[in-house]
């Protein structure tokens, strides 16, 4: 219960999905958290939902630096500041062929969840520094990242940077004592599941669902993810125990990748 306790979270895009349980496990873990999401709207309905005293939304744009600072002014004007945890988990999906990739997708691909991710480090890590915050950044990377897909080229691509930009960022920032780490999941279970599966059965002619029940099936753990199966590694890469845990990426995929 007191894990995270007097700690202040900022997580992005968690209004849905991973990152809103994110939240939850964190105010469990005694945390108070910033729930920063482009989707405004239900950033305030999930903090509502989860603990109105000691969650707060914010609008952030990630791929706009100046949306990410003025988020960080907005939390500690509320007195959610200063920030002592970052999760980078904003992302986007996207599949095609090969030869049917756009550069509007790829651009706003790697917009969001690669400059996104980089810049929303740069900011939040000035903002440790100048605290004197002895900080903790954890990036969500996925299996996607650890190698390539036929269909998937972009995201895939995507995500290996991410798990090259926490090595980056991880060995830049120890020396100020702020641990980079991410984490890779497998498939997890959700909405963000839904329209990858809908990206399925446009391009393999599946049928609704099929695709979703096919990764399940593949998975050594025998289902597939739910968002509650990461809390675990959210919360320890947060805590005193991961002090010396530095640009790593662990996979938490219920045994889909070795790496
Ligand atoms: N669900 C999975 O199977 C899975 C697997 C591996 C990795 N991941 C990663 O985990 C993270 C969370 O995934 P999820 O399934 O919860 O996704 P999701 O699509 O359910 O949630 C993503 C959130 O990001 C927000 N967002 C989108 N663009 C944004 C922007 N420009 N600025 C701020 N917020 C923005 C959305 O509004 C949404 O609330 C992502 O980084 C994803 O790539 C997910």
């Amino acid at each position: 219960m007191t894990r995270l306790a007097g700690k202040t979270a900022l997580i992005t895009g968690a209004a849905r999905g991973i990152g809103k349980v994110f939240a939850q496990a964190y105010l469990r873990a005694g945390a108070r958290v910033v729930i920063a999401d482009i989707d405004q709207a239900r950033a305030a309905e999930t903090a509502m939902e989860l603990d109105k005293d000691n969650a707060l939304s914010v609008h952030m744009d990630v791929t706009d630096t100046d949306s990410i600072r003025e988020a960080i002014g907005m939390a500690e004007s509320y007195g959610f500041g200063p920030i002592d945890i970052l999760i980078n988990n904003a992302a986007i999906f996207t599949a095609a062929p090969f030869t049917e990739i756009t550069e509007d997708d790829y651009a706003r691909c790697f917009d969001i969840n690669v400059k996104g991710t980089l810049f929303t480090i740069q900011v939040v890590a000035q903002h440790m520094i100048d605290k004197g915050i002895k900080g903790r950044i954890i990036n969500m990377a996925s299996q996607a990242g650890r190698r390539g897909e036929p269909l998937v080229a972009v995201y895939c691509a995507s995500k290996a940077a991410v798990i090259s930009l926490t090595q980056s960022a991880g060995l830049n920032l120890i020396q100020h004592g702020i641990n980079v780490n991410a984490i890779a999941p497998g498939v997890v279970d959700g909405e963000h599941w839904d329209e990858v599966d809908a990206f399925f059965a446009k391009y393999e002619g599946k049928a609704p669902g099929q695709k979703k029940r096919e990764v399940s099936e593949a998975v050594p753990y025998g289902r597939m993810g739910r968002a509650e199966d990461l809390t675990g590694m959210a919360v320890f890469l947060a805590s005193d125990d991961a002090e010396y845990i530095v640009a790593q990426t662990y996979n938490v995929d219920g045994g889909n990748w070795m790496s």
